[in-house]
């Protein structure tokens, strides 16, 4: 049986950073479930499909190949073959994805993959709907948060590093939009599992986290 890690949590929280990591840690794979969603929404956006059109976007989704492979420098994620990893992380691309991730259709295409690729690698999974759903089973769930406006301060900053100059009330804004939108939906809305270990990242650093989550993954496998 290889060892599942399930990882939730709202925008912002830096899941993917963090999960990277601590993954690296544990020489085990990071699936970074958001890519897969962002992918979707990107390739609507490129072929003029509109990520609000419910229809076209599932049966889009249904008729794509998504895969993921991984490189030197983490997650590659493909669609027809096609690397989309380098367009994933556009404010665009994010409103897309937190769209079509509420549809039905389209989380039980994402559900199918995921789970067939965590049934044959170590993975640690990083998502919304892991703890409750994918991995429904998993030994240890994370459920990492932080406050509204320390995520936005960190979205605001990473913006700036890459050139892109946002206000903060606007990124805190569509933080707030994306957070209700993800929460609120009705297939799977994030929401912490029941067995999950909350870690509030408010007040630590990215060093902190990361080895906050190492100790809770070593003590829950420690027992086994
Ligand atoms: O983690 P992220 O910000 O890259 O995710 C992008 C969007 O995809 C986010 O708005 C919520 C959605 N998502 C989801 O619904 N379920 C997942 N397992 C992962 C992401």
């Amino acid at each position: 049986m290889p060892i599942n890690i399930a990882m939730d949590g709202p925008v912002g929280a830096g899941k993917s950073t963090i999960a990277d990591c601590v993954a690296r840690s544990l020489g085990i794979l990071h699936l970074d479930t958001g890519a897969m969603y962002r992918a979707v929404g990107v390739t609507a956006l490129k072929r003029g499909i509109d990520p609000a059109d419910r229809e076209k976007v599932t049966e889009m989704c249904r008729n794509i190949s998504l895969d993921v492979s991984y490189e030197s420098d983490g997650q590659h994620t493909f669609v027809d073959g096609e690397d989309v990893t380098g367009i994933l992380r556009t404010e665009e691309a994010s409103m897309a994805a937190s769209k079509v991730a509420t549809y039905p259709g389209v989380r039980a295409e994402m559900v199918e993959a995921q789970q067939r690729m965590a049934k044959s690698h170590d993975m640690l999974v990083d998502g919304r709907d892991i703890g409750t759903r994918v991995l429904a089973d998993a030994p240890v769930k994370i459920f990492l948060t932080a406050s509204p406006e320390v995520r936005a301060r960190r979205r605001f900053l990473q913006l700036q590093e890459k050139g892109i100059h946002e206000d903060y009330e606007k990124v805190l804004d569509d933080l707030i939009k994306r957070d209700k939108q993800d929460m609120s939906r009705e297939t799977d809305p994030l929401k912490k599992a029941e067995d999950a270990v909350e870690v509030d990242t408010s007040e630590m650093t990215f060093q902190e986290s990361v080895d906050e989550i190492l100790r809770i993954i070593r003590e829950a496998f420690s027992g086994v």
